[in-house]
Parts: C-alpha cells; sequence; structure tokens
C-alpha cells in the first residue's frame, strides 16, 4: 500500500475509487468537508443521504459519487468522535472511522481512497493526536488486509495539517524504499518492458505498430496532418528512426500544433501505451506484477517524459532529486490501476480502440440522439468548439453516428477533422456512456 499526504481540496483530487466525506451523524450535510462534498457531488447525493437514515459515529456508509464521477467512483461518509478531552473512547471511534471506511472500499473492489483530516475541524479533535491515529489504522488495516487497497491519500487543506499527517507517516510507516520505486529506460535494461522503445505490436486508430514510440511519432505528425511523414514512420521498425522523422529537421510544421500537443499529448500516448498492454498479455502481466511501485523513466535529457537522471545514476532513487515530470511514469501507474479496475469488474481490460470491445449503445447514437442527452451534448460541443473552420464544424455536424465519424476519419485520414480532436471526444463520450451504465 501506497500512502501520501497532499495538500488540496478532496472534491478535485484527482480520480480515486472513493473520497472519503468527514460527515455528521445526520448524514444530512454540513460546514467543512462536508458542505464541499455535498456541493460538488449536488442535490442528488442528499437524495441518496436521506434514505440512509444517518450514520453511528465510528461507523461508515457508502453512496454513489454523482456530480464527481469524475474525480470518484463513490463517497464514503464517515461520522468522526467530537473530542470531549479523551473520556469517551474519541482515540478507538477515530480510529474506527477509517477501518471501517477501507472495509467500505475493499467489498466495493476499489483500489484507491482518499481521506481527509476526520475530527479535526469543527469536532476540535488535536490535530497531531488525530494524524498518529488515522495512519496507523491505516497501516493496520494494510497488515491485516495486504494487497486490497493499494493506495490511500490524505488530501489536507492547510500546511500545518500536511505536516502533522506526513509526520505521522514519516514515523509510522517506513521509509519508502528502492523497492517501492522502479526506474526503467532502454529495453535492454532491468524492466525495460515499460520502455516506448520496446518492441510490442499492437494496433490502435487503425494502424498496426511495432513500438509504442512508433505509435506516439506517427499520431504527434498526424495531428498537423503531416499524413506522407506519417506514413514514413509506419514503414519503420526502428523507434530511433521512428524517433527522428519527428524530430525538427523532419517536422518541421511542429511549432503550428505544440500547444495542442503539449495539452493532449499525455492523453494520445496513453491510448498507445494501453493498446500495448492490453494486447500483449505477457507485457499485462509483467505490469500488473510490479505491484504499487512507483514507476519513473529515467532518462537524463528527457525532463517532460522521464526525470532528467539517467538509469546508472543512484540519484534517481531519491524522489526529491527529480527535476522532470516523469509523464511516462504517471500514464504507466494510472493505467496499472485501470487495468486492475476492469479486471476486477468485467475480468478483462478495455482495448484501446473502443470499437474493438463491444460497442455499446452510444456507438450507434445518431448525433441528434446523442446531442439529445446534455452530458454527451457538452462532449460533442467541447469537440466542436476545438474546430477551426465553419467547414470543419458543419461537417462534423452532418448526421452520422460515432462510427460513421471514425471510418470517414480513418479512410481519408482525418477527412477535414483534426484526428486526435475526435478521439478525445470520442473517449469522453465512451467514459461518459461507460460510468453511466456501470451505476
Ligand atoms: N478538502 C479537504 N479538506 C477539507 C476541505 C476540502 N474541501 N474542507 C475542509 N477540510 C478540512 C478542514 O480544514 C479540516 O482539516 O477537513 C478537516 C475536517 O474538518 P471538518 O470538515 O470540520 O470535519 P470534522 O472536524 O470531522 O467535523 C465534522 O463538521 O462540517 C461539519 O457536517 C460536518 O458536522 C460535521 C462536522
Amino acid at each position: 500500500m501506497q500512502i501520501f499526504a497532499t495538500k488540496g481540496d478532496i472534491t478535485s483530487c484527482g480520480f480515486v475509487g472513493a473520497i472519503v466525506n468527514a460527515a455528521n451523524n445526520s448524514l444530512l450535510g454540513g460546514g467543512g468537508v462536508d458542505s464541499a462534498i455535498h456541493a460538488a457531488a449536488g442535490p442528488q447525493l442528499l437524495k441518496e443521504c436521506r434514505a440512509l437514515h444517518g450514520c453511528e459515529t465510528g461507523k461508515a456508509k457508502i453512496t454513489d459519487s454523482y456530480d464527481l464521477w469524475e474525480n470518484c467512483k463513490y463517497i464514503i461518509h464517515t461520522v468522526g468522535p467530537i473530542w470531549n478531552g479523551g473520556h469517551c473512547d474519541e482515540e478507538e471511534l477515530l480510529y474506527s472511522c477509517y477501518t471501517e471506511s477501507l472495509l467500505l472500499a475493499m467489498q466495493h473492489k476499489l483500489y484507491s481512497v482518499a481521506f481527509p483530516s476526520i475530527s479535526t475541524g469543527a469536532y476540535h479533535f488535536p490535530l497531531k493526536q488525530a494524524a498518529q491515529i488515522a495512519v496507523k489504522a491505516v497501516h493496520d488495516f494494510d497488515r491485516k488486509y495486504p494487497h486490497t487497497i493499494e493506495r490511500v491519500f490524505w488530501v489536507l487543506r492547510d500546511e500545518r495539517t500536511h505536516q502533522a499527517y506526513f509526520d505521522a507517516i514519516s514515523e509510522i510507516i517506513k521509509p519508502c524504499n528502492i523497492d517501492d520505486i522502479i526506474g526503467f529506460h532502454l529495453p535492454t535494461e532491468p524492466y525495460g518492458f515499460l520502455s516506448n522503445w520496446y518492441p510490442a505490436e499492437f494496433n490502435s486508430v487503425g494502424q498496426h505498430f511495432t513500438s509504442s514510440e512508433q505509435y506516439m511519432m506517427y499520431e504527434k505528425v498526424r495531428q498537423a496532418r503531416e499524413f506522407d511523414l506519417a506514413e514514413r514512420i509506419l514503414q519503420t521498425d526502428d523507434p530511433s528512426e521512428a524517433q527522428k522523422l519527428a524530430g525538427p529537421s523532419s517536422f518541421t510544421t511542429f511549432d503550428s500544433i505544440s500547444d495542442f500537443w503539449d495539452k493532449h499529448r499525455k492523453t494520445i500516448v496513453k491510448r498507445g501505451v494501453r493498446a500495448k498492454f492490453a494486447q500483449n498479455p505477457e507485457l499485462l502481466r509483467k505490469l500488473l506484477d510490479t505491484g504499487n511501485a512507483v514507476l519513473v523513466e529515467c532518462a537524463r535529457k528527457d525532463t517532460n517524459w522521464g526525470i532528467g537522471i539517467n538509469f546508472c545514476d543512484p540519484a534517481w532513487h531519491d524522489v526529491h532529486r527529480w527535476n522532470g515530470d516523469n509523464l511516462l511514469g504517471v500514464l504507466l501507474m494510472e493505467l496499472r490501476e485501470e487495468f486492475r479496475h476492469e479486471l476486477a469488474l468485467w475480468g478483462t481490460v478495455q482495448a484501446s480502440d473502443y470499437k474493438e470491445s463491444a460497442p455499446n449503445a452510444a456507438w450507434n447514437m445518431f448525433a441528434g440522439q446523442l446531442k439529445r442527452n446534455p452530458v454527451y451534448y457538452t462532449a460533442i460541443q467541447c469537440y466542436a468548439d476545438q474546430l477551426k473552420s465553419e467547414d470543419e464544424k458543419n461537417s462534423f455536424y452532418y448526421g452520422g453516428c460515432l462510427y460513421d465519424w471514425e471510418i470517414a476519419m480513418r479512410t481519408n485520414m482525418g477527412g477535414g477533422l483534426p484526428i486526435s480532436g475526435f478521439y478525445e471526444m470520442k473517449q469522453e463520450v465512451y467514459e461518459i456512456y461507460r460510468r453511466q451504465s456501470v451505476r
């Protein structure tokens, strides 16, 4: 289990299986984090909470996440003890809040949970003591139920609270040792299968690739509609050649899409890396076997996809010395968690192009039908807004359905529409449908 303390707002902490609400016995909302979560989740949350008929102190109940679905699948409501000088079992009750919340998460096959600092606001539990109890409860849970919950975050509002939990984690949990961090770089080095240069065949965006590096370079030049260059990249199995073709000497129009690429590169690359692992079971198994380790691309020259430190430099073991964004390591860890969720939910993982999996009803909905659904309409609107010329907008609004649009895109290589914008929209529409269909 990885345990983190971060500062921020728990209603926007990035995707986790569940966020935990520091509620009161009525479960009908209140102040502090309770009010923030109810405000963000929308009125349907209160409606479901009413039907729960309250919750005892130290216990926990679970609801849907409603308008918070982009941040979490569920909300777990737990009621912390009000501090009374320590004479009314406050410590045991606070410990129970964490244990009960994690038991609910485990029963719902969730792998990650985000907690606030329970009881240290309106309920006045002494902060340092609360942090120690909280971290000990989570640590004890991990030892009692190993390999169930993989990641626990505390999302803390202010520096003083953040420091208290950071100190408690440092004292109670062994420091993150090098076994919890896996470095990788070249395909020939340990864990080389994680590298984009590792030879792995897969299909995505209607083409066949021999490495995710080739896919990445192909997609990069396609954003600028450099289709001849894209075809040349498809012809080589050598990742370094593919990289050169997408480099400044050949790809001279990159500046025209650099902002777009900065914004969407992780999503676009993640689609290809997903296809690499989803279509190569042996590689998928090796990725899942990395447990909860932090995955780190040790590339000295790459401070975007790597950490700017070489694999042979032991400094990469020290998180505090990294000086890159490690985008590849991050998207690999995200995919590892998504694959686990999908295996737990469906017994299989999602192929990269949703068309290759069992098409859902949204797939064949026509533009008119899609637009009647306000959430789909938003996705389509967002996509259409990025279209530049009027005729592109018009061609996008003709009465086809997602499937027709994709065929049109593939057959004439993007027929007038920016390819990845289409896929972002399609992914967003699919995701919305998938979440709605699993509720
Ligand atoms: N994200 C993360 N943490 C938050 C947020 C937020 N959006 N808002 C507040 N917090 C922090 C507070 O700063 C505090 O550190 O959550 C911690 C818990 O404070 P409270 O929300 O007051 O919770 P608690 O002390 O458990 O008291 C619960 O207060 O809000 C009412 O209805 C709630 O009656 C219940 C009582």
